[in-house]
């Protein structure tokens, strides 16, 4: 050996003697079993990113013994627009606006009124499917719902199983309502993007 080679071999050996316990070695070990960059491959995120449509309708059943949206909450007092109330809800989604056509899921999670000056509606929900291939999977909802408005337009904040990463919007429009009942029937639009 040379000694140019053998001065190398020293200054590498220098080299990963010092640099093995390190501190920046040791934020990277650390940081690793923290988070760390994957290959979405792994995840099978290779497939394109679609663009779906679902079109459903959301029953809002107030009446009856068995009433799928139930009052948790009662409004302040006094509020014109319910404001502090809040219905817990299991609500069919089916295909038809009958209640009779096929279930494709139930909507479930919350809304409360938001707001003391008109009926504004926070939406939290989870549309939870066992249509087809989607059983199981979710989309989860989370907006503003004027509910008074002709469109109301709702983001699609994520989801679950064939929904992972989803993200979009969801556009509901009140098909029917009962004012004696409360019971109403609205028409759900959702556009979204997932794997
Ligand atoms: C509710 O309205 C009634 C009747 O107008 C009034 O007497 C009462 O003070 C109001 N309560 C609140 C909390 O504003
Ligand atoms: C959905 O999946 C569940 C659990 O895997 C199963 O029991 C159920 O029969 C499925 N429903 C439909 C409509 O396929």
């Amino acid at each position: 050996m040379s000694s140019q080679h053998f001065l190398t071999f020293f200054f590498f050996l220098f080299l990963s003697c010092n640099t093995i316990p390190s501190s920046t070695s040791s934020q990277n070990k650390d940081t690793f079993d923290f988070v760390r960059p994957i290959d979405r491959k792994l995840l099978g995120l290779t497939k394109k990113e679609k663009l779906s449509h679902f079109k459903f309708y959301w029953h809002d059943i107030l009446s009856g013994k068995n009433p799928s949206s139930v009052s948790i909450l009662p409004p302040s007092l006094n509020s014109t627009t319910y404001f502090g109330s809040v219905n817990m809800i299991d609500n069919p989604l089916t295909l038809g606006p009958e209640l009779s056509s096929k279930l494709v899921g139930k909507a479930q999670g919350f809304y409360a009124s938001a707001s003391q000056a008109e009926l504004g509606l926070l939406m939290a929900m989870n549309f939870a499917f066992i249509e087809g291939k989607y059983n199981g999977s979710s989309i989860t909802i989370l907006g503003r719902n004027p509910a008074l408005n002709k469109v109301r337009e709702m983001p699609v904040v994520g989801g679950s199983g064939l929904f992972r990463f989803a993200r979009g919007y969801a556009q509901a429009t009140t098909y029917s309502f009962d004012y004696k009942s409360g019971d109403a029937c609205v028409e759900y639009n959702v556009y979204v993007f997932h794997y």
